[in-house]
C-alpha cells in the first residue's frame, strides 16, 4: 500500500484510501453496535465481535480485546454512544441519569491511557451542553461527537506521520516496543503511523520489535501489522534491545505514549525505560509519537500518572500455560514512566514538539 503525500486535498484522499484498503478494521461503528477486531486473537485468527451495550465495550477495553490509548478513546465514546441508544425513556432527565452507570463503568476500565478520560469528558460536555436538547437530540449529538472523535483520530495520525518522517532515513534500523500501530488507534498508528508515511515515501529501512512481554504485544501485533504492510521487521525479545543497539547498530527509537505530563514524562508500555536508558547510553535518538490528546497538562510530571497493575496470571503464565512455581509472588505494572531527560522529541499532529517540553507542550494544547 503505497501512495505519496503532497497537498491538503491529496492527504485527505491518501487517508480515505487507506481506511478503504486498510487490511482490517479496529474499531467500527455498525447498526449492530461496536465492531471490534479482538486482538486477543491475533495474529493467529482474524476475528472481530460485536459489543452490544457499554458494558461489553468496557469488557473488551479491560480485556485487551481493544488496546493502544487513541483505540481505547473511541472505544470508550462509541461505548457512550451505544449505552445512549439503548434508553427507551424520552425525558432528558431520566435519559441523563441512566447513562451516569456506562460513564462510570467505562470509566473504570483502565487507568493510564489518558484518551479514555479525555474522550469521555467530550460526551459528557455534549450531554451538558444543552438542557432544552430533546432525547433524540442527545442520541443524535453523541453518536456524532463518536463518529468525529474516531475520524480525527485518523486524520490525526496521518498528520504525525506527515511531520515525523522525516526524522526516517533510507538504510535505518528503526526499534519500536509494543503496538503503536493502526491496531492501537483508529488506523493508521502513530509511531508505526511514522513508519508509513516514510515507508510511502520510498524510504526503505527494516524495523527491530522486541515481543514485549507479558502479552506480546510487539511479537503478536505489531510484526503482524508491519508484515502486512510489507515493512521489513525482524522480531526480538525484549532482553536483547541493548545488545541490539551495540551490535546491530539501531539509528532510532520510536515509541508511542499511553498518558505524557506537562513536563513530558512519558508512561508507556512497560519496558520502555529501560529501552530509554539504553539509547542514551548508546547515543540513539528515542521519540514519542503521540496525538495532543494523549497530554495531560494537569500533572506537572510523571510520578502522578496511574500505573495499572494486571494479573499476576500474565506473569506466570505464557499463552495460558503456567511457567513458574504455584504460589510465586508477581509484580505485573502494565506501564512505567520514561522521564523527560530521556526524550529527543515528541511527534504530534501539531508538529514535532522539542525541549523545553513543558513550555511547548501547553503552547500546543492551548492552540
Ligand atoms: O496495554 P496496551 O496494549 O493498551 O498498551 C499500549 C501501549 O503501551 C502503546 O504503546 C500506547 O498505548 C500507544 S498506542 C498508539
Amino acid at each position: 500500500m503505497r501512495f505519496k503525500v503532497r497537498g491538503k486535498e491529496e492527504m485527505a484522499s491518501n487517508l480515505k484510501r487507506w481506511y478503504t484498503l486498510m487490511k482490517f478494521k479496529t474499531i467500527e461503528w455498525k447498526k449492530e453496535g461496536v465492531r471490534i477486531l479482538d486482538q486477543r486473537r491475533l495474529p493467529q485468527e482474524v476475528r472481530y465481535i460485536d459489543c452490544k451495550d457499554a458494558s461489553s465495550v468496557a469488557g473488551a477495553i479491560r480485556t485487551l480485546a481493544i488496546r493502544g490509548a487513541p483505540a481505547i478513546g473511541v472505544a470508550a465514546a462509541m461505548g457512550i454512544a451505544l449505552a445512549a441508544r439503548k434508553i427507551r425513556s424520552h425525558r432528558p432527565d431520566v435519559f441523563r441519569k441512566n447513562l451516569e452507570g456506562a460513564f462510570q463503568e467505562i470509566r473504570q476500565a483502565r487507568p493510564t491511557a489518558v484518551n479514555l478520560f479525555w474522550a469521555l469528558d467530550r460526551m459528557k460536555r455534549i450531554l451538558d451542553q444543552d438542557l432544552a436538547l430533546s432525547v433524540d437530540d442527545l442520541k443524535g449529538r453523541l453518536e456524532a461527537e463518536a463518529l468525529k472523535i474516531f475520524e480525527e483520530d485518523l486524520k490525526v495520525n496521518q498528520k504525525i506521520g506527515e511531520h515525523g518522517k522525516n526524522l526516517i532515513q533510507d538504510g535505518d534500523r528503526i526499534l519500536t516496543h509494543c503496538n503503536a500501530g493502526g491496531l492501537a488507534t483508529a488506523g493508521y498508528g502513530t509511531a508505526l503511523g511514522v513508519l508509513y508515511a516514510a515507508w510511502s515515501e520510498g524510504k526503505r529501512f527494516r524495523v527491530f520489535v522486541d515481543e514485549t512481554r507479558p502479552l506480546l504485544q510487539g511479537a503478536r501485533l505489531t510484526a503482524w501489522e508491519l508484515m502486512q504492510e510489507k515493512i521489513p521487521v525482524t522480531l526480538i525479545t525484549d532482553n536483547m534491545a541493548p545488545w541490539v543497539m551495540k551490535k546491530v547498530g539501531i539509528n532510532l527509537v520510536l515509541v508511542g505514549a499511553d498518558r505524557i505530563a506537562r513536563n513530558g514524562d512519558t508512561a508507556n508500555k512497560i519496558g520502555t525505560y529501560g529501552l530509554a536508558i539504553s539509547s542514551k547510553w548508546h547515543g540513539i535518538p528515542f521519540y514519542v509519537a503521540a496525538p495532543t490528546s494523549t497530554v495531560d497538562l494537569d500533572l506537572a510530571n510523571g510520578l502522578g500518572i496511574p500505573i495499572e497493575e494486571r494479573d499476576p496470571a500474565e506473569v506466570t503464565h505464557v499463552q495460558g500455560k503456567q511457567i513458574a512455581p504455584m504460589g510465586i509472588k508477581t509484580f505485573n505494572p502494565a506501564f512505567d514512566i520514561t522521564p523527560q531527560f530521556f526524550i529527543k522529541a515528541i511527534i504530534t499532529e501539531k508538529g514535532i514538539i522539542r525541549k523545553p517540553f513543558l513550555r511547548h507542550l501547553k503552547r500546543i494544547k492551548a492552540g
